[in-house]
Formats: C-alpha cells, structure tokens, sequence
C-alpha cells in the first residue's frame, strides 16, 4: 500500500454478539495486518463489556499463532446490554481515550453493528466492521464469516437425520438457527435435499407445506425432511409438527432442534480465507481513511458500505435458490 491517508498508529480490536466459525481467523488477521503496516493492536475481551471495563491487552505476532482453525473466538464475545445505555457508551469511549486509541474494529452482527454506528457517531470514532455471523444476513457482503462453516455443520446433521428417517419412513422437522434470516435454512435444505424450508422471511400458511407432502407420499417418497428456521412465523419445528399431525395423521413424525451447535466447530477454507482477507482489508481500510464502514465481499471484491446501510438493508433470500429447491424437491 503506498498511500496511507489516516493517521492511525495504534487501533483496538473485539468480538462481539453471536459467536461465528472464523472469528478467530478475522482477529489474527487485523493483528498480524497491524503489525506488518507498524501499527499497534490491542484486543479487548467479552466484546464491548471489555471495552467498558478497560479489558485490554496488546496482542502481538505470536498471540494469534494456531489459532485459525478454532471455532469460538479467544478474545470472547458477549451481548453487552450496558453499551446499548448512553452511560455504558460513555465509560466505552473513556478507555477508548485512556489507551490512547484511534480506531476500533468491531467483528460481529447486526447487533454489534448497531452499538458500533451509535458510538461512532456519539465520539466521532473511527470504526471499522467486519462482519461475523452465522446468519449472513447483512447488506454488504455475500457472505459473512461463520455462515459457510455453520451450513457445513447443518447439512453433515442433515444427512445423519436421512439414514434414520429414510430407515423408518419418517417425516422428520430439522429446526436450523435464523431468528430474522432463512439463509442457512435454504442452503442446507438445498444441499440436504429437503423437502420444505420454511423461513421468517415468509408469511404463507401451511397449506402449500401439506400439499408438498400429500403429493409425497402418494408418490413413493419414502423419508421427507422439512427445514424449519428459528423465527419461522408458523411457529416452532415441534409446534408445526403437531399441526401437520393433525392433518396428516399417517406420518410417522420426529423433530431435532439443531441448535448452537451450528455455532461452533473448526471454520471451513472458504470462511477461513473470508476471514482473512476482511481482517486484512479492515485494516487496510482504516490506513486509506475509511470510518464507520463495514468491509464485506461482493461479486469477489472487498468492498466498504456504511454501517447503518449494512444494517438497516434487509438482504433477500435469493429466490433462484428458493426455486430450484422447490423443483428439485418434487
Ligand atoms: O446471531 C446468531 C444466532 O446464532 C442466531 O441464529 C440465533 O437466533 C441467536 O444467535 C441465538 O443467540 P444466543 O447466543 O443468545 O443463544
């Protein structure tokens, strides 16, 4: 990099909100980018709680060695509620002085995000995101980092929940993670080829899902897997699988609640290399004067969108996705 427009010599790094496959590899990518441009990195820990109690340490080369294949993340992550107070932001930005710092970079979701925008824009902070989340639901990115390894984690359950169901001609529900957001419920529904996603991005009844599995069953389908996300507005895997009881009495019916262990596990290469290449590129972004942003992957581009843009945009479910699934599950 030749022209550095910001003067930035020393900067803050955290993780904050739901934790994400990859998180560690965005950490030890901002530190060991800092290091290569002669910046100085420090981490705070259990994200912004850290930032308010001055939970800090300088992170050197060596504190982010092996640590790119650990799931979790090694500086902690916590919603803090007292940064969501004007009270909780001020003591924040005390240390924020006290350290002498002159960015932050911020590796969440929406949640963090939010914190983040509202601080910038309090103290006139220079902010950096990278977003971390299993959801993918930010603007600004295709990806976040988490989102890969977390579809990996659900479709490898998917497919164990096939032998048994298909063994025992069951009707099996599969509640995957996704309060606002469907995507990991459409790619690994795709990719376990489900009968039925159900997201909270749709507001249909329940009609099309019984449809779908009438014309199963007098169709020789032998095992049917329907995906439910977290936030779907028909209720949860085990209230719909009672209501598709009742209307279908002939199915034999289970339901496996996923959980958080969508959330853990070693990332996989492609969330890996996203984290890297963000962590670096946040970094990168703070030199050239980039404040309040998030850095995300477009089109395979490293690209900076303003963060209440990145937060406040609903990205959509891509509905080719949705349409092939719909034929290729038939
Ligand atoms: O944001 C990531 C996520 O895993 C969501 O999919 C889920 O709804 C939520 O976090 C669960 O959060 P918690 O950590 O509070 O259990």
């Amino acid at each position: 990099m030749n022209s550095m427009k910001a003067n930035i010599k020393k900067i803050a790094v955290l993780t904050s909100g739901g934790d994400a496959p990859g998180m560690n590899a965005a950490v030890r990518a901002v530190v060991r980018s800092s290091v290569y441009y002669n910046l100085d990195v420090y981490g705070f820990y259990k994200g912004y709680d850290g930032l308010i109690n001055g939970d800090i340490e300088q992170l050197q080369v060596r504190s982010v060695s092996n640590i790119l294949s650990r799931g979790g993340t090694f500086l902690l992550s916590a919603r803090s509620d007292e940064f969501r107070t004007k009270e909780g932001r001020a003591k924040a930005y005390e240390n924020f002085k006290v350290n002498d710092l002159d960015a932050l970079v911020v590796i969440g979701g929406d949640g963090s995000f939010t914190g983040a925008d509202v601080f910038s824009q309090e103290y006139d902070v220079p902010v950096l995101g990278i977003p971390g989340t299993i959801d993918n639901d930010l603007a600004g990115t295709d990806f976040t980092i988490g989102y890969d390894t977390a579809c990996n984690t659900a479709t490898e359950a998917i497919d164990k929940i096939r032998d048994t169901a298909s063994s025992h001609e069951r009707l099996f529900f599969v509640e995957v993670m996704g309060r606002d957001a469907g995507f990991i419920a459409v790619n690994s529904g795709i990719s376990g080829g489900a009968v039925a996603m159900l997201l909270p991005e749709h507001n249909w009844g329940i009609d099309d899902l019984i449809r779908r599995l009438q014309r199963g069953a007098s169709n020789q389908k032998a095992s049917n897997i329907v995906i439910v996300a977290e936030g779907c507005k028909l209720g949860s895997a085990y209230e719909i699988a009672a209501k598709v009881k009742a209307q279908l009495d002939y199915f034999d019916i289970r339901v496996s609640v996923l959980g958080h262990l969508q959330r853990g596990g070693s990332p996989t290469t492609s969330d890996r290399v996203l984290a890297s290449r963000l962590g670096v590129a946040a970094v990168e972004g703070l030199l050239n004067g980039e404040s309040n942003v998030m850095v995300g992957v477009v089109n395979s581009n490293v690209v900076y969108t303003p963060i209440n843009e990145a937060v406040k945009t609903i990205k959509k479910i891509d509905a080719d996705e949705f349409r092939i699934a719909k034929i290729l599950s038939i």
